[in-house]
């Protein structure tokens, strides 16, 4: 328990050293934390191999647009995502990144479901994948996933993280929703209880990465009482549906809860991806 407090208590110290400063990512830091590779050939942490396992529909998540469970050339765009979060992410000593966005269908859910397959194939990283859109799980549904109870609950102590989340593999978990829709999400998602749930799911699995897929920016305060919780966002933003104003006000409300990591120009037409779907990164 003293150990388990302590390791919050730097989760917590941590966090705070990387305070919100300005929509521009910030500057690198001078001691990037040391990556696993060191110790890629001890076995996997105990607590990786707990959850029960994730069972994957390949076909579905196919149809979902979900091409990196393979890797490959089917998922080369979000695999450069993937390694482009990663290396802003070290550079800034950055872990809990928010995927959002400023309008709803800007392929969020989506993306982090990419993104995830791809963060599992590195097998020296150790990622959470979070769905906190607890009013939608979109990342839930992409993944075909049915679950008995959801997020909200783990969040307000209802149930534990480690029989509720799915593992895929052992380097990487995810925390999805499933049972009855939480009644007050942004209440719980601006809870102090929320906070420190994460801050002991951190201190248990020493992650290097924590995605949390959100709701969209504009729909409802989620985000709002939420984004204080991580280290920066990226924001999503869909090819000839959102406007530059859009933009610019998603971005300038984001700035003032956390950092900037980019923008994500999503749904690109003209692309000369196999796909067609392609994205720009900023
Ligand atoms: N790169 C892409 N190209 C074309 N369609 C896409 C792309 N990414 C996602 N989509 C499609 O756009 C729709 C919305 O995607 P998704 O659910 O991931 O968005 P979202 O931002 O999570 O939405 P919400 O705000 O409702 O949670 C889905 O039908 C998805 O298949
Ligand atoms: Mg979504």
């Amino acid at each position: 328990m003293e150990r388990l407090q302590a390791a919050m208590e730097k989760a917590r110290a941590q966090r705070d050293q990387t305070s919100p400063t300005s929509a521009a990512p910030a500057a690198p830091a001078e001691h990037p934390p040391e990556s696993k590779q060191a110790t890629s050939t001890t076995p996997p942490k105990e607590e990786w191999q707990l959850p029960p396992a994730l069972s994957v529909d390949r076909k579905l998540l196919h149809r979902n647009r979900v091409t990196t469970v393979e890797g490959g050339l089917d998922s080369a765009p979000f695999d450069l995502l993937r390694t482009r979060v990663l290396q802003q992410a070290r550079q800034n000593e950055w872990k809990r990144i928010a995927i959002v966005s400023p309008h709803a269908g800007c392929g969020k859910s989506t993306a982090t479901a990419n993104l995830a397959f791809g963060l599992s194939r590195q097998s020296n990283l150790y990622s959470l994948i979070f769905d906190f859109d607890l009013r939608r799980a979109g990342l839930t549904k992409i993944m075909g996933q049915r679950l008995n109870d959801s997020m909200a609950a783990v969040l307000e102590r209802k149930i534990g993280f480690q029989s509720h989340a799915r593992r895929l593999g052992t380097n990487l978990a995810f925390g999805l929703n499933g049972g009855p829709k939480a009644k007050n999400p942004s209440e719980i998602l601006q809870n102090s209880m929320t906070t420190e749930v994460l801050d002991e799911i951190s201190a248990q699995y020493e992650p290097d990465i924590m995605l949390f897929d959100m709701p969209p920016l504009m729909a409802s305060d989620d985000n709002f009482g939420f984004l204080q919780n991580v280290d920066c966002a990226l924001i999503m933003v869909a090819a000839e549906q959102t406007s530059m104003s859009q933009i610019d006000v998603a971005e300038r409300h984001v700035a003032e809860l956390t950092n900037v990591m980019g923008i994500v120009l999503n749904k690109c037409r003209y692309s000369s991806g196999a796909h067609g779907h392609e994205y720009d990164y900023y």
